[in-house]
């Protein structure tokens, strides 16, 4: 496995000593559980500017640290990884900057990352390299090392052809992507946008779900796949989880906490711009003012996961976001009761699983997001099958989740109606829509995601170990 953070960050106290936390993001609940089960080496940063360090264990995961310095961190992963791609990605909520210096940087960090998995990888392995900060790994790894079968898997979503023309080194992009044997999206329509790219941009024709790659120099023509294979979770450990006792007891807890309200409302995000946060505290708070939610019988539970703090339009969000909260909080509360606690803060599983338990309603409103497995955990974890999912259109669950209550973030009336339809929602109706949910959670855990891909991978490898392309 490579991606660009490893499943730990390293957090160092004063006095030098190292411990571990769990990295923030889907990406890490997704692939560590295939991880542990496979027992396959990880190549990542830890997360601060360091020296790289030796390899070292966590649970029974081996994990390869590679070096970012100081400038990388600001020039190569809070530059062009999270204010160049990640905005452009995500339909540019937030206008993507271009910068020559950034790019070169992430130039750099790439070829670091391929070079470090060519000295790892053994003879003939299936290396498996993970989302937009590593696009340019797939086809410098060939180069080092032929002998490899190269998957890639994009976590977010894959821009529409018009906006990923804006980016000046479009074309290295794909041509860095187009080294993968397999390439891995979240939806189907990102898949299609990338192969009719691939083909404006290379030449290079698309045969159904193939890119047909001529033979060039020494390497032999080649197909590579480019097709849509929807992340889940490990949704029975979460199950498991939400049935013990003692998270029954702290979601109990939990709601005492809270004064024992009609309803509690749930939102679980990295603090981050596409989330759509500020649309549903827009809402929230008219339907306060409107009287159509009683502040002293309603919560809403915001947690806020601390994330890319030093990127300019983190740190503005930030500041919009927790204005908003003092406000609602300001105008609608009481000393008796706080409509909206803000928790600007990351949690562990068990804690997570309590939190979906005490909610009556998820809200789960980006404006692009390439999955939201914060969706998928919620259904998972609702084992009564009572809840309601309020989720945007613009998630890919949404392609999964249809039985959600289905929401268009931008359209504020919109999701007012939505969000009083969850709160008044009969339970009969919220059993029918979860069960249904749950069962496709069930269905498409990460098991199944994990083996769907790798069985796509391996018939690349065997495609290419007959000599034919794939
Ligand atoms: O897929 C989204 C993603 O960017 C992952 O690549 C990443 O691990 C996660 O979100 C968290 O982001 P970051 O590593 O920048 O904190």
């Amino acid at each position: 496995m490579v991606s660009n953070r490893l499943p730990v960050d390293c957090v160092e106290a004063a006095d030098g000593t190292k411990t571990w936390r769990t990295s923030p993001g889907g990406l890490v609940t997704a692939v560590e559980p295939i991880v542990e089960q496979l027992g396959c080496v990880w190549v990542g940063w830890e997360g601060s500017a360091s020296t790289g360090g030796e390899p070292f264990e966590v649970g029974s995961m081996r994990l390869i640290p590679v070096e970012l310095s100081a400038r990388e961190v600001d020039l190569y992963y809070e530059g062009f990884s999270n204010a160049t791609l990640w905005p452009l990605y995500h339909d540019v909520i937030a206008p993507p900057e271009y910068h020559r210096d950034w790019w070169d940087s992430y130039v750099t960090v790439n070829e670091r990352f391929a070079a470090q998995v060519a000295e790892v990888a053994a003879t003939g392995a299936i290396v498996w390299v993970h989302d937009y900060q590593l696009q340019l790994v797939p086809a410098m790894l060939r180069k080092l090392r032929p002998d490899l079968t190269i998957a890639f898997f994009l976590h977010i979503p894959f821009p529409p052809r018009g906006l990923f023309a804006q980016l000046p080194w479009r074309r290295e992009i794909i041509e860095g992507l187009l080294g993968a044997d397999v390439l891995g999206f979240q939806r189907a329509a990102d898949a299609e946008t990338f192969r009719l790219t691939a083909e404006a941009l290379t030449g290079c024709p698309v045969l159904g779900n193939h890119i047909a790659l001529p033979a060039r120099d020494s390497s032999p023509a080649r197909a590579v796949l480019a097709q849509e294979f929807p992340i889940s979770i490990d949704a029975e450990a979460f199950a498991r989880t939400a049935s013990e006792p003692e998270m029954q007891r702290r979601a109990r807890e939990i709601r005492a906490e809270l004064g024992n309200p009609a309803v509690v409302m749930l939102g679980v995000d990295r603090l981050d711009y596409t989330k759509g946060i500020l649309h549903r505290f827009k809402a929230f708070s008219e339907l306060l003012t409107d009287d159509e939610l009683d502040p002293t019988d309603t919560v809403l539970v915001q947690v806020a996961s601390p994330s890319r703090e030093r990127v300019g339009a983190y740190m503005q969000l930030r500041d919009e976001v927790e204005t908003a909260v003092g406000r609602i909080n300001g105008e609608h509360g009481s000393v008796a009761h706080t409509p909206l606690v803000y928790l600007h803060q990351s949690f562990d599983r068990e804690e997570m699983a309590a939190l979906y338990l005490a909610a009556d309603v998820l809200l789960v409103t980006p404006l692009r997001d390439g999955m939201n497995l914060v969706a998928k955990e919620y259904v998972a974890c609702r084992t009564t099958d009572d809840g309601v999912l309020v989720l945007s259109e613009f998630a890919g669950a949404a392609e999964e989740l249809g039985e959600a209550t289905l929401v268009n973030p931008h359209d504020i009336e919109g999701l007012k109606s939505a969000i009083v339809r969850a709160t008044t929602m009969p339970i009969a109706e919220q059993h029918r829509r979860m069960r249904a949910m749950r069962a496709t959670v069930r269905s498409n855990d990460v098991a199944n995601w994990a083996r769907s891909y790798l069985g796509a991978v391996s018939g690349a490898a065997d495609a290419r170990e007959a000599g034919r392309p794939a």
